[in-house]
């Protein structure tokens, strides 16, 4: 089984990012052949600042790296080092309706801000779907955001293999955990960098944990029952306690006499800790600087090698060969 994903460098990694994509990973190492890589192409659609770039893929890979992506058991690696996905992209594209793409969310949404879209957004999923293609890739796991992408991947696979034989192209399944599908940000809706409600993993701990003071709550009094449902601290606070320390919190909710700035102060305790293993093994990545360098060339030499196989097979079936 071929297990891949990606994320695209385009500032600090957030705790949905972690639940929703980089803790199944990390999982799935043991489970298959693992293929993941940092999106830099994808990232240019909505930011060209070289220096910026530069930085933010350094920055994702010691990151991911630091929460247990293994490079003895996964091929780890970056987007651009294997130009081959173009030439992919490209041929997809030719099979690729422009309804299927002006349906998209991501190109929807930019553009109903009134933000002219540029080609490469639109094209967005076509990328998307070279990129798991060209690894025959079996399974994907990914927040549920990007569940719609692969659906357009599914749809691009299915017409490529009816133009151009079964078997040309794998198509691949999402994975998509329900309990950690959309993780919520500080202010209660899902957790993302355009909305600037992110809780990063790493940073310094005094102005986080503030973050999470700034919790948006209701008025309900000290001394009163605070409703569960829909509570952006308990949401935050089931994916870093104990089964037992939640079940505590869900209670004195219930119960009242608690107020909301003691259950910040939990859940603060409790996302500190739980990212402190982390913390540890960043601090040895990043006093060895070469070792990304290292862990990155090897990467891109492994994805290289596979994808020269796929798009072999692939340039055969269309006639480039
Ligand atoms: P990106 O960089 O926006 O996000 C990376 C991963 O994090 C997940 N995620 C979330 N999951 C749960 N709750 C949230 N609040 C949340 N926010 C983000 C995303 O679903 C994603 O899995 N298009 C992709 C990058 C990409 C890719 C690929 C992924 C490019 N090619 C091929 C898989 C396969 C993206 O923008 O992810």
């Amino acid at each position: 089984m071929r297990i891949l994903t990606g994320l695209q460098p385009s500032g600090k990694l957030h705790v949905g990012n972690y639940f929703g994509a980089m803790e199944p990973a990390v999982r799935l190492q043991d489970e298959g052949e693992a293929f993941y890589f940092i999106a830099d192409y994808h990232a240019m659609t909505s930011s060209q600042d070289p220096v910026a770039l530069r930085e933010n893929v350094r920055e994702l890979a010691v990151d991911f790296l630091a929460c247990g992506l293994d490079p003895a058991r996964a091929v780890f690696f970056r987007q651009s080092a294997v130009p081959a996905v173009n030439e992919l992209a490209w041929l997809l594209s030719t099979v690729c309706p422009m309804s299927l793409l002006a349906k998209c969310h991501s190109y929807k949404d930019k553009t109903a801000q009134g933000i002219a879209a540029n080609h490469a957004l639109f094209a967005y999923p076509v990328l998307m779907a070279a990129d798991i293609l060209l690894y025959d890739s079996n399974k994907v796991p990914v927040g549920k955001d990007q569940k719609q992408h692969l659906e357009v991947t599914r749809d691009l696979a299915m017409k490529f293999n009816d133009v151009y034989g079964a078997g040309t192209v794998v198509i691949p399944d999402p994975i998509i955990r329900e309990d950690t599908a959309v993780v919520v940000g500080l202010d209660g809706r899902k957790m993302s960098k355009s909305y600037g409600n992110t809780l990063p993993i790493f940073g310094e701990e005094k102005p986080l944990k503030k973050l999470i003071m700034k919790i948006t709550t209701d008025s309900t009094p000290v001394e009163a029952a605070k409703p569960t449902d829909g509570s952006t601290i308990l949401a935050l606070y089931k994916l870093f306690a104990s089964p037992s320390d939640f079940a505590a919190m869900v209670k004195a909710h219930e119960q009242g006499g608690v107020g909301y700035g003691d259950f910040k102060k939990q859940l603060a305790d409790a996302y500190w800790d739980f990212f402190a293993p982390m913390r540890v093994r960043r601090a040895e990545i990043l006093a060895d600087p070469a070792f990304i360098d290292r862990v990155l060339a090897e990467g891109a030499m492994r994805a290289r090698e596979e994808a020269s196989k796929v798009l072999e097979r692939v340039r055969r079936a269309v006639g480039l060969l």
